[in-house]
Parts: structure tokens; sequence; C-alpha cells
């Protein structure tokens, strides 16, 4: 069973606290979204494996260490996760970006696919899946298909919001996926709307409503 993992950082905390109050504008929105996605990226990568490397300094031969093993890649399910792109790459910046377009329908709650584009290596590749909000689990578990469909083996899911209905749905499609969790809330209302959560996350950050 894959790792699920709530990051309970002060640095964390204090600005999951500060996106939920509902007078915080998109420009301030999208900034704290970003800062947390860098946080939330260096405590996932923890568990990167190194690798010695020979190299000479100005005064000697030493060995250091190098990041070895798989090369990263960040998937983004459009249009929230977008926003969370920016800092991860502050802090993988080597990492390809692919895309997944999903929409929750609003009457149904399913997810309805739009769009995929990926790396073409994205197979041999680790791949953080990003997106702010699980809720029902339906856009992250379908995304992460998506993904397997196209050969994709190791796969991580980052989220700052989920709801326990979320985590539990995606843990039972997708044993397999380590998942990090910003701030784990208390529950789904009628809506599907995470509660406390902090709103609709797209519409948020782009200021679209
Ligand atoms: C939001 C959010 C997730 C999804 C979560 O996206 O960014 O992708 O809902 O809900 P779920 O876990 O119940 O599937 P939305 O469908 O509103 O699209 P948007 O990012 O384009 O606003
Ligand atoms: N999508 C969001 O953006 N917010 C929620 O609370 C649930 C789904």
């Amino acid at each position: 069973m894959g790792k699920v993992l709530v990051m309970e950082h002060p640095l964390i905390q204090h600005k999951v606290g500060i996106i939920r109050r509902k007078e915080v504008g998109s420009k301030d929105f999208r900034e704290i979204i970003s800062e947390i996605a860098m946080y939330m990226c260096y405590e996932a990568t923890r568990d990167l494996k190194l690798q010695d490397v020979e190299i000479e300094t100005p005064i000697c031969k030493t060995t250091v260490k190098e990041l070895a093993g798989k090369k990263l890649a960040v998937v983004p399910i459009l249009r929230a996760g977008l926003g969370m792109v920016e800092g991860m790459l502050t802090m993988i910046p080597a990492a390809k970006v692919g895309h997944i377009g999903l929409y929750r329908d609003p009457d149904t709650l399913e997810p309805v696919e739009y769009y995929c584009k990926l790396p073409a290596d994205c197979g041999e590749r680790e791949v953080f899946v990003v997106d702010p909000m699980l809720a029902t689990g339906g856009s992250c578990v379908a995304a992460i298909q998506m993904l397997k469909d196209k050969g994709v083996k190791n796969i991580r899911f980052m989220c700052i919001i989920a709801a326990p209905e979320g985590v539990k749905k995606l843990q039972e499609a997708h044993p397999d996926v380590d998942v990090y969790i910003g701030a784990l809330d208390e529950k789904l209302n009628d809506h599907g709307y995470i509660v406390p959560g902090l709103g609709d996350a797209g519409d948020r950050i782009f200021g679209t409503k």
C-alpha cells in the first residue's frame, strides 16, 4: 500500500490557513498556492535516491552526492493543478511537465477528460501528479489511470487539501501511489465541496468567479 502523508510542517499549515480565508484575492491566492507547492515538493522528495560522484574542488579531488535514478515529471490536472507547477519547478527545475485536462461535471461530479499531453519518455520517469483539491477523488483516480494507460509506473499524487472520502477512493483505486496532503479536512458537502476547504480552487486561482 502506498503511503499517505499529511504534511505537518508549520509553514505549510500557516499558508493553508491563509488561502482558506474567503477575503484572499486571486493574486495572493496564486502566490501562496505556489509557495505551498514548493514546500510540499521539498518534503515529498526526501526519499529521492542519491549516488556518489567524483569531482574536483579548487583544493582537491573528493566525492559528492548527486541525484540518481529516475528523472522526474510534474503533471498538473487542469486547470487548478497549474497553480502548483511553478512551485514544483522551483525545487526540481529539470523536471518535464505534462498536462491532463479534466473537469468535474457539476451535476454528476464525474470527471470529464478533455486533454492529455505527456513527455515522450514519461514511462521512464517518476511522475508527480498535482492538483490543489482531492474531493470525491474522481479526478485524480481518472488522471492516474490515464498515466498508467500510457505506461507510467512510478506515480506520486500531491494535493493541498483533501477530503477523507477522496483519500479512501484514491487508495482503493491506486494502492501503489504515494499521496502527499497539505491538510486533511473533515468531509464533503452535498455538492461535493470540501468542508471547511477553500471553495473552488480553479476559480480562485484564475479569478473566474
Ligand atoms: C477541481 C479540482 C480537482 C477536482 C477535485 O477541479 O481542481 O481537479 O475538482 O474534485 P474531485 O476529487 O471530486 O474529482 P474542477 O473540476 O473544478 O476543474 P477546474 O480545475 O478546471 O476548476
Ligand atoms: N474542487 C474544488 O476546487 N474545491 C472543492 O472543494 C471540491 C472540488
